[in-house]
């Protein structure tokens, strides 16, 4: 979709510059052409996230063919891309982390002094896990990534934090979600049914599914937290 509205956009754009009687600056080139893409993927419904990418592409594409950048640097873009993307092309769930306010407000709504199995699934750099267990010394607190290189940087952020947290590389579908007291997801929307089917299955009455931003469509959350600092909502469903 994302080639067909840059291929979209370039055809437009020959065919204007056919038109005119004067040829077109580079710069007025580059910049209409990511206009144009950004216009068509809104139009066939592509996230909006996207009209950023696609507003910059023709620039990167200007820079690469300018700058002559050694292969290598290509090579290493898109090695640590993959490691931290993975199979989010799969999984629908890219890499983009929460905020502080997010960790204490979750933290908040946890029982005091009761010991908890709590688990980060998609632990990102494993912020919220670690924010989490500094405060709950006999509670075990997990996270599992899918992507090698945030589980890497989490597990030696934990090291060198001395966190308890104990991280793990792996898919968290693949969990047993009855081993856990409380199970925090940032996902996303494509992710939330198919984790509510399996909370359902899974989860021991009284244990708690919290999810930051992405409800689910149908299910009415026990709670729902809005920070004031204009940070996302947080849904609290209390499993029975
Ligand atoms: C939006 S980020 C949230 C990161 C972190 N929980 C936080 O709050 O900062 C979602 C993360 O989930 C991971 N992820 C996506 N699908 C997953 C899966 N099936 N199993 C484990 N991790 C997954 C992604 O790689 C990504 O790092």
């Amino acid at each position: 979709m994302a080639l067909l509205a840059q291929c979209a956009a370039g055809l437009t754009l020959l065919t204007v510059c056919g038109a005119l009687p004067v040829a077109m600056p580079l710069w007025l080139g580059i910049f209409l052409q990511g206009l144009l893409a950004a216009v068509y993927g809104a139009y066939w419904g592509m996230a909006s996230w996207w009209r950023w990418i696609h507003a910059l592409f023709p620039l990167a594409v200007w820079a690469m063919f300018s700058w002559h950048l050694p292969s290598e640097w290509y090579l290493l873009g898109f090695v640590l891309s993959v490691s931290l993307y993975w199979t989010s092309f799969r999984t629908q769930v890219p890499f983009f982390p929460s905020r502080p306010v997010v960790w204490q407000q979750v933290a908040q709504l946890l029982a005091p002094h009761q010991a908890l199995r709590l688990i980060d699934i998609g632990s990102g750099l494993g912020d919220m896990p670690m924010h989490i267990a500094k405060s709950r010394p006999r509670s075990q607190v997990e996270g599992i990534e899918i992507a090698p290189l945030p589980w890497l940087i989490s597990v030696l952020r934990a090291k060198f934090r001395r966190s308890d947290v104990s991280f793990r590389l792996g898919d968290y579908r693949a969990l047993n979600f009855v081993d856990y007291d409380v199970i925090f997801a940032y996902l996303s929307p494509a992710a939330m049914l198919a984790l509510w089917d399996k909370a359902q299955l899974e989860m021991r009455p009284g244990s708690l599914l919290i999810s930051l931003e992405f409800d689910i469509p149908g299910v009415q959350p026990s709670r729902c937290l809005q920070s004031a600092q204009g940070s996302p909502a947080l849904y609290v469903w209390e499993m029975t």
